[in-house]
């Protein structure tokens, strides 16, 4: 396996936002602008330029699931646009505590929130974050059956804080099977619903039908299980740099990353397994473990899951969405 840095899947999704999004990417970022205005007073230049840098995936999705019901004509109904911003500050609210969590000070290449302003700052602006990402999804009620769309959105908010709290509570001693089947529940939780979330949305918000509306959903959530295994892989390979977030994260928080517990399985005793006990500290030759013993299978879980979220995306229509929507996907997994 090359173990490169490419930037092909940014590749596909920055077409995306350039080419194929662009005009519906300004009218959600016109909605961003209008939420965050209720907050003006509150948020730092540091904290607009981080709306400002994040990749958007939720959104895009979003709003390319609801082009793939109300075709490529004219705008979307503004709806449409307000829950897009609604999913990204939920994402963004999720960011700004996952940091305090994980004692990370850089997001999106700048300093965390918790670093530049303290954690009880980070505290209540990541509440903000979601409280008016909660408001904007009430605000696109317009019949009494898009409370259901309310109602999903907790859901989602109250997995991601499970998912977080799963994360932390998560035993070291387990075998590694349960480790693993620990850790697909763990990231189905905290990642993989809000990305359902927002492809299921998109669908809901588009008129679609429900059967579709169910699909969409199940393409987020694999695709968001490869997402954060991929994420998890990148965290022990890239720098602090490359990816404008703490490298080595999960390594030196002990986290039970995928690629951590597979790497931990490849022998009955090694310098993780002594690491992951805290026996020692953590060293390079820790990190090189991980990357020769775990990166690779990792890998492949999440191939495995772009593989799925494709199948249930063959059941949409082929049109120009689907298959913008089938690069992006394949190319979740094709990071290393
Ligand atoms: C980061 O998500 C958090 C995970 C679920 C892995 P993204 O990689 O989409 O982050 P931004 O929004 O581009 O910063
Ligand atoms: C994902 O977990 C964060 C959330 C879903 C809130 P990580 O801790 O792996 O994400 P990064 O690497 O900090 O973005
Ligand atoms: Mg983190
Ligand atoms: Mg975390």
């Amino acid at each position: 396996m090359r173990l490169s840095t490419s930037k092909k899947e940014k590749k596909v999704l920055q077409t995306i936002a350039s080419e194929v999004m662009r005009d519906d990417l300004v009218l959600f970022e016109q909605q961003l602008k209008q939420q965050l205005s209720k907050q003006e007073e509150y948020l730092t230049d540091n904290e607009h330029e981080m709306y400002r840098r994040g990749k958007k995936l939720r959104p895009i999705l979003n709003l390319m699931f609801s082009r793939m019901v109300c075709g490529s004509e004219g705008e979307l109904p503004e709806k449409c646009y307000k829950a897009a911003a609604s999913l990204e500050m939920l994402h963004v609210a999720s960011l700004i505590h996952d940091d305090i969590i994980d004692g990370s000070d850089r997001r999106r290449s700048l300093p965390a929130v918790h670093s530049d302003r303290g954690v009880g700052s980070a505290i209540v602006l990541g509440d903000m974050q979601f409280l008016q990402a909660v408001n904007g999804f009430i605000d696109v009620i317009r019949v009494p059956e898009d409370m259901e769309l309310v109602r999903m959105v907790l859901d989602v908010a109250f997995d991601v804080s499970r998912g977080e709290m799963d994360e932390l509570l998560a035993p070291r001693t387990e075998c590694c099977e349960k480790m693993i089947q620990r850790y697909l529940k763990t990231i189905e939780r905290k990642t993989a619903t809000l990305m359902g979330l927002a492809c299921e949305a998109g669908v809901i918000l588009g008129g679609g039908r429900r059967t579709d509306a169910r699909r969409a959903g199940a393409v987020g959530r694999k695709a968001g299980m490869a997402f954060q295994i991929m994420d998890d892989v990148i965290d022990c390979i890239r720098t602090t740099e490359e990816s404008g977030k703490d490298g080595k994260a999960d390594l030196r928080n002990r986290t039970l990353s995928l690629p951590i517990i597979l790497a931990m399985n490849s022998a009955r005793e090694s310098c993780l397994t002594r690491y992951m006990r805290g026996e020692t500290e953590y060293t390079g030759e820790v990190a090189g473990y991980v990357l020769a013993n775990g990166v690779g299978k990792a890998y492949g879980y999440a191939r495995a899951y772009v593989d799925t979220a494709l199948e249930y995306l063959s059941f949409f229509a082929e049109n120009r969405y689907t298959g913008y929507l089938r690069e992006l996907l394949k190319e979740i997994a094709d990071k290393v």
